[in-house]
């Protein structure tokens, strides 16, 4: 079985649920508390073993590889100013030199073609897909129990969790088979379900480890929901000559796409800082939350 060396991120989306913030400024940039959407997901990604980190970027979006650059003045006057814990901290974010590859979706034409757009770079390989709208708080993290299981399975691994029946046609869903919460077989799939048509209340959480068999597919791929190249299409396509796995993983997770989460991500996570938490709280206390529930 193949190691899982490269991950893809999906970071080509306008981000229209999120202006005008994002008019100028990548979604994948908006901060939980001080740190970059993307960077958690880079974060995630690096605590499961992956190597090598494939952005599929699109217009406006230039400041992300800036990101996960050096940035030498900022770095000179830090260090001339003593500041060596924010030096060191930034240098930790980075991905070692030649470890990231950056490509263009030139059209928005979804998210099943944004991965298509990575084939060259990913090859022959199993890789990762981490959406990073999708933020979770778990230890380890999602990619990490994912991997896990991909090591006893091989083959193709989805994270999904279960949402509210009002929530369901937001995502793709799966249905379940055989096996334990941490591994179970995947029978169906489908994108953006009706309530009443979706095979369970088990979606897709942005969290994949899919074979390159997906490439193939996804090139010849038509349009589904929303008129857009859908990748839950292309795996269930692939699901007819390959096993797809089920992860319910263990965690909490905000979807920073809405806002709602967004925000609900920004408490919870300044809330488990230690350098943040009591002044943040005397904050809170004061704006007599109590009696606005
Ligand atoms: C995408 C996927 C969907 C998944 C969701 C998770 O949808 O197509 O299957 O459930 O991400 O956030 P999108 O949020 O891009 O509409």
């Amino acid at each position: 079985m193949k190691r899982v060396r490269t991950a893809v991120f999906p970071v080509a989306g306008l981000g229209t649920r999120f202006l005008p913030a994002t008019k100028a400024l990548p979604k994948e940039m908006l901060t939980v508390v001080d740190r970059p959407l993307i960077q958690y997901a880079v974060d995630e990604a690096r605590e499961a073993g992956i190597e090598h980190f494939v952005f599929v970027t699109g217009r406006n979006k230039g400041v992300i590889e800036d990101h996960f650059d050096r940035q030498f003045e900022l770095e000179t006057t830090l260090e001339a100013r003593g500041k060596t814990h924010a030096l060191a901290e930034l240098r930790k974010d980075l991905p070692s030199a030649g470890r990231t590859s950056f490509t263009r979706q030139q059209e928005p034409l979804g998210l099943g073609h944004a991965v298509w757009c990575a084939r060259d770079i990913v090859g022959d390989n199993p890789f990762a897909l981490l959406l990073p709208d999708m933020l979770f708080r778990g230890q380890p993290g999602v990619l990490k129990q994912m991997m896990d299981t991909y090591e006893q399975t091989g083959g193709n691994v989805i994270a999904v969790e279960e949402v509210p029946p009002a929530d369901i046609s937001s995502y793709g869903v799966v249905a379940r088979g055989e096996g334990p919460d941490n591994s179970f077989a995947i029978t169906d799939m489908v994108e953006k379900p009706r309530r009443e048509d979706a095979p369970s209340n088990l979606i897709i959480s942005g969290r994949y480890i899919l074979q390159p068999e997906i490439f193939g597919l996804l090139a010849n791929q038509t349009r589904g929901a929303g008129g857009e190249i859908q990748i839950t299409d292309g795996m269930k396509a692939l699901l007819k000559d390959q096993a797809f796995t089920g992860v319910k993983y263990r965690g909490q997770s905000f979807d920073c796409g809405s806002k709602i989460g967004f925000l609900t991500a920004n408490v919870v996570y300044a809330l488990d800082r230690e350098d943040i938490k009591d002044g943040f709280l005397t904050e809170l206390k004061k704006l007599n939350l109590e009696a606005r529930l």
